[in-house]
């Protein structure tokens, strides 16, 4: 980063969640999918955590058709409160106190067609203004308890400003399914971007470095997606957006470093759910012990 350059704090994620969801069908019909458990806490949850542990301040989500769920989730359940209270349920009252959100930290955004994650965040561009933003997927479950990705990103884009992308080496023949980096220079787990194409055709990906969720993004990057350009699956992707600033700021990819589980995958979230079960004290060993028994 240029000397003298003053970086702005990252206070803002959003978190696109107006997703059909249609791997997941039936159970999307009628419930979105980033409120299916992991464990037991949905997996907007997870990325909400995660955001706090970055120093994020406001949260907005970007919801859509069908999406009532997750804005009740955030209300204080009071009627609910107050029942454990008279039956004494102090543990159970603990965790609902350990989803709450400061009063006023929350907006809503509708997005009124499922125009594509760009689109999405577009969505956002009144709440996030002239700031930079984070841009969380909350169906990416990127675990890693004791340093977060998102915290590990603007650590990382404290060093060099500019844009910052999380990615993960994925497998050759699944590249045409991410936003793939073309990559330059690397100095630890910050590399260079010179090009990022969504969903490149197989055979022709420039890396197998993908993008797994995680976006620290500059507000030029609103401007480039008001031009609603339509891209991979017709939709206006955040990669072809993104890919635009490459050459005018500071723009690299960041290895992240812990697990990860594409919880918008069926199998993803089962792994997920076995991953995390068998982490808990209260209820890892039962998980283990069946796992034992009946898988070789
Ligand atoms: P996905 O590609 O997983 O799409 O979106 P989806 O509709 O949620 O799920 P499938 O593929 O039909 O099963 C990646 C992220 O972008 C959000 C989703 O909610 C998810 O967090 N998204 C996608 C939007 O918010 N709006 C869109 O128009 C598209």
């Amino acid at each position: 980063m240029k000397k003298g350059h003053v970086l702005k704090p990252v206070k803002k994620a959003v978190f696109p969640v107006g997703g059909m969801g249609t791997r997941f069908l039936p159970a999307t019909k009628a419930v979105p999918k980033e409120m299916l458990p992991v464990v037991d806490r949905p997996l907007l949850q997870y990325a909400v955590d995660e955001a706090l542990a970055a120093g994020i301040e406001q949260m907005i989500f970007v919801t859509g058709r069908g999406k009532a769920a997750l804005e009740d989730y955030f209300d204080v359940a009071a009627e609910l409160e107050n029942l454990l209270r008279a039956r004494g349920k102090e543990v159970e009252l603990r965790v609902l106190e350990g989803t709450r959100l400061s009063p006023g930290s929350i907006a809503y955004v509708r997005q009124q067609e499922p125009a594509g994650l760009g689109h999405a965040v577009w969505c956002a561009r009144h709440i996030t203004g002239d700031e930079p933003f984070a841009v969380l997927l909350p169906d990416e479950l990127l675990w890693n308890p004791t340093d977060p990705c998102l915290a590990q990103m603007v650590r990382a884009r404290n060093e060099v400003g500019g844009t910052v992308i999380a990615v993960m080496e994925v497998p050759e023949k699944e590249t045409h399914r991410y936003g793939i980096v073309d990559p330059g220079a690397s100095h630890g787990a910050l590399t260079e971007v010179k090009g990022f194409v969504e969903k490149p055709k197989p055979g022709t990906a420039p890396s197998r470095l993908a993008a797994v969720g995680r976006y620290l993004i500059e507000p030029e990057c609103m401007a480039l997606l008001a031009e609603g350009r339509r891209g991979a699956g017709g939709e206006i992707q955040l990669t072809d957006a993104l890919a635009q600033l490459i050459g005018r700021q500071p723009f690299h990819a960041y290895t992240y470093s812990g697990a990860r589980f594409d919880c918008g995958d069926k199998a993803g979230h089962v792994t997920a759910n076995i991953a995390l079960a068998l982490a808990r004290p209260d209820i890892g060993p039962a998980v283990r012990a069946w796992l034992d028994a009946n898988v070789r």
